[in-house]
């Protein structure tokens, strides 16, 4: 080939790998079940404006991280850097609002953000999460930070860490801003440069700036806690002490931020421990304005992301063996051309029995074929040979201790369940 190779920041998920994703996808479908959250699928790209409006204009995915393109017809387009705004653009659009509130969705899927890549960071990423549109109540927070930690205890993880804060609301955070700017104002030129332009255009995103330059001057930084609204502070009291209620441990952070515009009250994050810089697994809270800024009716609403991928590197370096399915049943081995029509008819009546099996095409000897059959992880190889077909019989060899069996074709094909063979794939 040519060289071409898949954009930097993206990756193939071979067979071998996908089997994990899938289990990982099985459990987030199983335990959104439990919880009543239903799946949506929106597509993979957007107006620009939902996501200049909905993540802000002054956060770091809408001002550099952003695919936009426009499209044929000259509209701007963006491939969705992340799920709940469009989730919210559906909500409304669908007038789902109709239904019974709050309306519990979840997703998942490739998002795309033009990121430095490094290990736990791409291009094309994959999350899943859950958005509960049309509630207030501290009591749905509660339970948006509950399904992370079961779907996460439920793949394995172990050691999981999280942090909480709350933003405040329109109310109380403009406050905020203002001690915060005050704070800052002799502090600047220590400040680096992107820092000094989000004095201006967004100040709480300082908190969030990983130089060290800036983490020094933030050290006696006002939290945002003391500036809370008696609202937003009884919210966030009844959030802790729900998780309290329920043995969830979980710590403060006054300077936990997040990086996207639309949060109020309660956010948090999931810190997976050995991660490096990209210990963040997922990230969530209450985006009770985000409706009203896509141009909706307000609508209370809270939610959470997982990074998938990260998931994966966070279940692989604890060691966790994913419960992944044998790949193949049977293999059925042709001996001789005579024999060829029947392994066919073989072949075919077990997979119509649930089996999964394949079977061999290319003319190869025995030797070769058991070889194939190895490579495949097959349990057991199926001999249809023209020495037993001259007596109705086929030959069945357990791959595991190469024991072998004489057994009648019709039978093979009629009841292959009275057989040894067993279907060890799930
Ligand atoms: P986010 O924090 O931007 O939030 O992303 C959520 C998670 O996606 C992160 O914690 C991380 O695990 C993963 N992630 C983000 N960027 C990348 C990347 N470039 N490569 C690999 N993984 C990545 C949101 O997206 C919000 N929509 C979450 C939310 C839902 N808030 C309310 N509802």
């Amino acid at each position: 080939m040519s060289g071409i190779s898949a954009p930097r920041g993206t990756k193939d998920i071979l067979p071998g790998e996908v089997e994990k994703w899938q289990y990982m996808e099985d459990i987030v479908r199983r335990v959104c079940a439990r919880y009543g959250y239903r799946e949506i699928r929106t597509p993979l790209f957007e107006h620009t404006e939902l996501f200049q409006r909905g993540i802000g204009e002054a956060t770091d995915i809408v001002e550099k991280e952003m695919y936009t393109f426009t499209d044929r017809g000259g509209r701007s387009i963006t491939l969705r850097p992340e799920g709940t705004a469009p989730v919210v653009r559906a909500y409304l659009e669908h007038k789902l609002y109709g239904s019974a509130q709050p309306v519990r969705l979840f997703y998942h899927g490739p998002m795309f953000r033009y990121e430095r890549p490094q290990a736990g960071r791409y291009r094309q990423f994959h999350q899943f999460g859950i958005e509960a549109l049309g509630s207030q109540d501290p009591l749905m927070d509660t339970e948006t930070i509950l399904v992370a930690l079961t779907i996460f205890e439920e793949m394995g993880l172990e050691g999981l860490h999280i942090e909480v804060n709350s933003m405040g609301c329109p109310r109380c955070r403009p406050m905020y801003r203002e001690g915060l700017k005050h704070y800052l104002k002799g502090r600047l030129d220590r400040l680096c440069p992107v820092c000094r332009t989000r004095y201006e255009l967004n100040p709480v995103r300082i908190l969030d700036c990983k130089e060290n330059t800036c983490r020094e001057e933030l050290e006696q930084v006002p939290e945002i806690g003391d500036y809370l609204c008696p609202e937003c502070r009884d919210h966030f009291e009844l959030v802790q002490r729900y998780l309290t209620s329920l043995g969830r441990p979980y710590s403060l952070n006054p300077r936990l931020v997040r990086g996207l515009d639309y949060y109020t009250k309660t956010v948090f994050e999931v810190i997976a421990p050995g991660m490096g810089a990209q210990r963040a697994v997922a990230g969530g809270g209450r985006y009770d304005g985000l409706a009203e800024e896509c141009g909706g009716r307000a609508t209370p609403a809270v939610g959470f992301a997982a990074g998938m991928d990260r998931l994966l590197l966070a279940l692989e370096s604890q060691g966790k063996e994913l419960s992944l399915s044998r790949e193949l049943d049977a293999f059925v081995a042709i001996v001789g051309d005579k024999a060829r029509m029947m392994a066919l008819k073989v072949a075919v009546a077990l997979r119509d029995h649930g089996f999964r099996v394949e079977m061999e095409t290319e003319g190869r000897s025995l030797r070769a074929q058991l070889k194939t059959a190895d490579r495949l992880g097959a349990a057991h190889v199926i001999i249809i040979g023209e020495e037993e077909l001259g007596r109705n019989a086929a030959v069945i060899r357990n791959m595991e201790d190469g024991g072998q069996q004489e057994v009648p074709l019709a039978q093979l094909i009629e009841s292959p369940e009275s057989l040894s063979l067993q279907k060890i794939s799930g």
